[in-house]
């Protein structure tokens, strides 16, 4: 029986993170946050102080990049996550890191798989597929509250900026774009608590599966 694959995309900072790891907690599958993929490619050129702009030297860091040991704590930077944003135009960084993902989706009895591309690159044949958005005022809000809650310091101008400009780089790039899948189910949380998505999340699955 093949496994069963549930396809979670959508813009940065949505709460795709927190709602994929419930679902995956709720049915016992395995959950891989493909952001982490490109984050982890980026945090290695860049701790080896090669260069972000030259494809082939990207290629070869994702080709090499472990899906076991990709933690989110020290990946989760905003260099990091720019630096990601940047070498995820490149299709031979997409192409390493989509083989990588498609392996991963493959485990039993099923996976929860998160990102950008999912239900209409990495597994356009999952089952069920969401698209997870919020207003980028409200994803800014999170990000920033999330930050100052651990104790940090932030700006919530640049937050937002900063969330936007992602939104561009990701919906604008033309490998693999930012966008819905045709037949994915549309979850706005904006006006949602993290409990009242997972809710809503769980009575689309389950009628799906
Ligand atoms: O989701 P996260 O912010 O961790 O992802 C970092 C960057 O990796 C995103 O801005 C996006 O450009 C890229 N990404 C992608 N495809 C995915 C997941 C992430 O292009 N499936």
């Amino acid at each position: 029986k093949p496994a069963i694959v549930i396809a979670i995309d959508g813009p940065a900072a949505a709460g795709k993170g927190t709602l994929s790891r419930q679902i995956a907690d709720a049915y016992g599958f395995h959950h891989l946050d493909t952001g982490l993929t490109y984050r982890a490619t980026a945090k290695a050129l860049l701790d080896a102080g090669l260069p972000l702009d030259d494809e082939k030297v990207a290629g070869k860091m994702a080709r090499e990049v472990e899906l076991a040991g990709l933690d989110r704590d020290i990946l989760s930077t905003h260099a990091i996550g720019e630096a990601a944003s940047k070498i995820a135009v490149m299709p031979s960084v997409r192409r390493a890191l989509v083989e990588a993902q498609r392996a991963f989706s493959l485990r039993q009895p099923g996976t929860v798989l998160d990102g950008r591309d999912i239900g209409t690159v990495v597994c356009p044949d999952a089952p069920v597929k969401l698209y997870v958005t919020a207003s980028a005022d409200v994803r800014a809000r999170r990000r920033y509250d999330e930050i100052v809650g651990k104790g940090g310091e932030a700006d919530y101008d640049g937050i937002f900026s900063d969330v936007k400009k992602r939104d561009e780089r990701d919906i604008g790039r033309a490998d693999s774009p930012l966008k819905p899948a045709d037949d994915a189910h549309l979850l706005d949380t904006s006006e949602m608590s993290i409990e009242a998505a997972f809710r809503a999340a769980k009575t689309i699955i389950d009628a799906a599966l």
